[in-house]
């Protein structure tokens, strides 16, 4: 066994002058996935990516856009509290020490130093922020880790709970625990880079050919075409060989075998391909069964050492809520099987658990900071997006000679769009406040029916162009979840943000085949009444229709594109697929009635 890779956390309290119900801006930029979010009132009034306005995937640019949408949702000209997402001293500091210890290239470090003397160090974000959106205040930088805890537990609506942040790395940090108790956050031990599950994750996700910070998701959704069976998989146990787990809950990466502790080489090494006896993908190419055992392989390792945490911050802590966030938080199979794996009661995950999503935690921290006796916010929903009134969508149509139909009333659409959805149609349902975090959950979906066999192949003929093993996720509402899937009970409320998979009942899986996974797993969201009352009644509409109140939910973009935000990106991007219908408001918009219009295709990389 090796020796416990746990440290103290060591964060220098901020001492803020006093402002009674502060308004609060938090952004992030420069890594990937730039966002900003707004606290007023002890609220969260809006929180955005930045890639929903520039449509560029994953953009890093300043997030001016963001921060632009949220002053003016929040009607405010000034803010109180400006917060950064990190704290670039400590995060230059590390890659100083990894530059000592890995002297890179020239062209390496030449290509660092710019990168941070032209925009990453604190005093440029400061010159930036300032000159971008003509606010004075000065900035305060949080540390990652902290914001990660923060963005799940002041969200949670639990009075007290565990909190484990676990991702690539922060500033050196890669994975956290600590507590949460009223209005009180405290981590206590951390682990560092370059000891990470998310940078063993991204390893084997480059392996594969696919994109690092992007493409893990895709992976997770390949692992269950592999032997699932560490007895069997066989890569597992030489996976194994790469992360040592301590009985601590801590762990350690066997760095041979992993290359981000250099700025010049692969995400992994020689050895690693030695190790595995397997050469790596061409990027994007075939895959074989060997790469879907590999994936199938990590996945089981990155639950031994998540569970092997997992339980010790529990044992540690006593605690029955646990509240996760850090991009490992997004792997879904792994959530799924938290509450029967760990002795934990309760589970919460906010629905942007990654990166972008810490803009959150950085604004709440400062507002809980200031006020120690605000509980902490119960977020139940994601819309916290732009949203079009009726008169902007109809002056959209109307200024672009577009055919379309209004419905007197949301009965009427509801009719007839279930109408539509189960005579095979593929319908863009463009509705309210655009979501918050990567998945689409209804507000900005593309919806069709989950019955037919084919609707699978339909959906990626006419729109999704995705790879083949990549699932499409089910909606259902709350009440029926347990007639199709095998969940816990009661629901964790992570489920709404299609964050937990579960298996399909036995004699379900042949009712909604285009939703059933390889492993007969679905990636369900569920949907409370309360939470968003039109995609409710669509559902249960659907079901009185079919008998199978279930939709295929998958988000509304194509392949290389982000989720659209506005009519236009919803219309062009109908325009270029093969959607059949779109739906926005109450306006129905018949693609082939609009033919005559010459849109460019959707860009896909
Ligand atoms: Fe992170």
């Amino acid at each position: 066994m090796k020796k416990s890779t746990w440290q103290l956390y060591n964060f220098e309290p901020l001492v803020l002058k006093n402002v009674d119900n502060p308004t609060i801006l938090a952004f992030s930029c420069y890594f990937h996935d730039s966002s900003a979010c707004i606290v007023k009132d002890g609220k969260i009034l809006a929180a955005v990516d930045e890639e929903r306005f520039t449509r560029k995937k994953h953009d890093a640019s300043f997030p001016i856009n963001s921060i632009n949408y949220c002053l003016q949702t929040a009607k405010v000209k000034t803010v109180d509290f400006v917060v950064f997402y990190e704290n670039p001293d400590l995060k230059w500091q590390r890659i100083q020490e990894t530059i000592k210890k890995n002297p890179p290239s020239e062209e390496a470090r030449n290509r660092i130093v710019k990168l941070w003397t032209e925009l990453k160090f604190k005093h440029k974000i400061s010159e930036t922020f300032h000159q971008k959106t003509g606010l004075n205040n000065a900035i305060l930088f949080l540390d990652h880790h902290l914001c990660h805890a923060a963005s799940s537990y002041y969200v949670s609506g639990f009075d007290e709970a565990a909190v484990v942040t676990i991702d690539g790395v922060g500033e050196k940090i890669t994975t956290s625990y600590g507590q949460g108790h009223g209005s009180t956050l405290k981590l206590e031990k951390c682990i560092n880079f370059p000891d990470s599950i998310g940078l063993l994750y991204t390893a084997i996700t480059v392996f594969l050919g696919f994109k690092a910070n992007d493409h893990e998701y895709k992976v997770m959704g390949m692992a269950p075409y592999g032997v699932m069976d560490r007895n069997l998989n066989p890569f597992y146990l030489k996976l194994r060989k790469t992360i040592h787990l301590n009985e601590d809950g801590s762990f350690s990466l066997e760095m041979k075998y992993f290359g981000h502790e250099s700025f010049d080489s692969k995400a992994y090494t020689e050895d690693l391909i030695d190790l595995l006896g397997l050469q790596p993908n061409v990027k994007e190419g075939p895959i074989t069964s060997e790469y879907e055992n590999l994936a199938a392989a990590l996945q089981l390792v990155t639950e031994d050492a998540v569970f092997n945490l997992l339980n010790h911050v529990q044992k540690a802590t006593n605690q029955e809520n646990l509240c996760l966030a850090g991009g490992v938080a997004l792997n879904s199979v792994l959530n799924g099987k938290i509450l029967s794996r760990t002795n934990f009661k309760r589970v919460f995950i906010q629905p942007s658990a990654g990166d972008s999503g810490t803009v959150i935690g950085a604004a709440k921290y400062i507002q809980h900071l200031l006020d120690r006796n605000a509980p902490t916010e119960h977020m139940v929903h994601s819309s916290y997006g732009p949203e079009y009134s009726s008169q902007e969508i109809r002056q959209f149509l109307d200024e672009h000679n577009i055919i379309y139909k209004e419905y007197e009333s949301y009965d009427e659409v509801i009719k007839e769009v279930a109408m539509l959805i189960s005579k095979k149609n593929v319908i863009g349902w463009f509705q309210g406040r655009m979501e918050w975090g990567p998945r689409s959950l209804g507000n900005r979906s593309i919806l069709a029916s989950p019955i037919y066999d084919d609707m699978r192949d339909i959906l990626n003929a006419k729109v999704k162009h995705r790879e083949m093993f990549r699932p499409f996720a089910p909606v259902v509402c709350l009440e029926d979840a347990s007639t199709f899937f095998e969940c816990d009970m009661p629901i964790p409320e992570p489920t709404d943000y299609m964050l937990m998979v579960y298996p399909i009942k036995n004699d379900m899986k042949k009712k909604m085949p285009a939703v059933t996974h390889v492993d007969g797993s679905g990636r369900l969201q569920t949907i409370r009444e309360n939470q968003n009352l039109l995609y409710y009644r669509l559902i249960k509409e659907f079901g009185t229709l079919t008998g199978v109140p279930i939709l295929v939910n998958t988000s509304f973009n194509i392949r290389g594109e982000p989720i659209v935000c506005s009519p236009m990106h919803a219309y062009k991007c109908m325009m270029g697929t093969e959607i059949d219908y779109l739906v926005m408001g109450r306006f129905l918009v018949k693609r082939i009635d609009n033919i005559k219009d010459i849109w460019q295709p959707c860009v896909i990389d």
